[in-house]
């Protein structure tokens, strides 16, 4: 399949097997870049400078100037949901996120509704129609947003768990709250990408960081429906827009993920093996990924050999190319100029 686009990661999603694959990074824009700092401080701190349009669209466009990356991400987080449907949020620094917890069926009442988050998101969909005016006419722009189980162990743990823990409990112990704020979180989660995309997001992707804790059935019931759900509701309002699912440490559960949902690319992180989800993954369509995020750090003929090894092995399909993870504070920004030279010349 081909679409007539100048923007090689649209074609890429659309199917197209491309001589070289586009590139972008999960985290392009973050604490490793000193440009991203500076414009951190000036904001005061990561949720102002999420909330603040114009900066927001400054860090996004950071790593493109810098690096030529095929596409941007949308500057913001998978928490402000929880946050515009109610609950309390904030950063504490060196450890990560705080929220409000959801414990109880008093909690989830206080909620709002899923129609209810669009004032609270306003200055996001502001940072998209920025990006979507400002954006280089090759560069393609990706919305986000976070799957509902990740989001809700966020919000169930008020911070984030090693192994999800009280989220697994509140869904065995009191399973029709759990349900309530998986609904809930579907919901809200449909209304906030299909602003995204009429706001100017070309694509977007749906972040489920935590998916690999969860087993069989409890897979099926809140990875792969709710990516389903989201996924054919926004095809509804929005047919001719790709989707990106990410179920991230989802081992053989990536086998079929995308007929599943109708996704159409299933981002990997690094615990597959290239060569094996060539196989039993790319056959279904497009995949993105999966170099590990310490080759940044470590750079070197490690990275180049990793890098290329990753490209032969998708090569006959469509691929994007990107990290199986965000990249760390830690990456030295030059081990990225490697990684894109390595891509686009092998
Ligand atoms: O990829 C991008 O560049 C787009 C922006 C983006 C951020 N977070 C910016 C960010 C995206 C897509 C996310 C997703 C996100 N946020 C996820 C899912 C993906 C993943 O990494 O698994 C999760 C679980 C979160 C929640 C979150 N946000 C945590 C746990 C943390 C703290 C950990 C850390 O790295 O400090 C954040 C903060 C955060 N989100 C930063 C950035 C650039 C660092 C904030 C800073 O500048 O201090």
């Amino acid at each position: 399949m081909t679409v007539a686009s100048e923007k090689l990661l649209m074609r890429a999603l659309a199917g197209e097997t491309l001589p070289t694959p586009p590139i972008w990074m999960m985290r392009q824009a973050g604490r490793y870049l000193p440009e991203y700092r500076a414009t951190r401080a000036e904001a005061g701190d990561f949720l102002s400078l999420c909330y603040n349009s114009d900066l927001a669209a400054e860090v996004t466009l950071q790593p493109i100037r810098r690096y030529g990356f095929d596409a941007a991400i949308l500057f913001a987080d998978i928490l402000l949901i929880p946050e515009a449907l109610g609950a309390d949020l904030w950063f504490v620094t060196g450890e990560g996120p705080r929220l409000s917890t959801i414990t109880s069926d008093a909690d989830f009442a206080k909620l709002k509704g899923p129609d209810d988050v669009h004032d609270h998101l306003a200055p996001i969909y502001e940072t998209v129609r920025i990006l979507s005016r400002e954006l280089p006419k090759e560069t393609a722009l990706i919305g986000f947003a976070g799957a509902p189980w990740t989001v809700a162990t966020y919000m169930i743990a008020g911070r984030g768990t090693p192994d999800q823990g009280p989220a697994h409990a509140l869904m065995a112990e009191n399973t029709a709250v759990f349900d309530a704020l998986m609904e809930r979180l579907t919901l809200a989660t449909i209304e906030y990408l299909s602003m995204q995309i009429q706001a100017g997001a070309e694509t977007v992707k749906l972040f489920d960081s935590w998916a690999g804790s969860l087993k069989g059935a409890a897979f099926e019931k809140y990875a792969l429906q709710p990516a389903k759900t989201i996924i054919s509701a926004l095809k509804a309002r929005h047919p001719d827009v790709p989707i990106i699912a990410f179920p991230r440490e989802a081992g053989e559960g990536y086998i079929g993920f995308a007929k599943a949902t109708g996704a159409d690319c299933v981002a990997l992180d690094n615990s597959v093996s290239a060569t094996w989800a060539a196989e039993n993954v790319q056959k279904d369509g497009c995949v993105q990924g999966n170099l590990a995020s310490r080759h940044m750090v470590t750079g070197g003929q490690d990275l180049i050999d990793e890098t290329r090894a990753i490209v032969e092995a998708f090569r006959n399909g469509p691929h994007i190319f990107n990290l199986g993870h965000g990249i760390t504070p830690d990456a030295d920004p030059d081990n990225v100029a490697l990684m894109i030279e390595t891509v686009r010349s092998a």
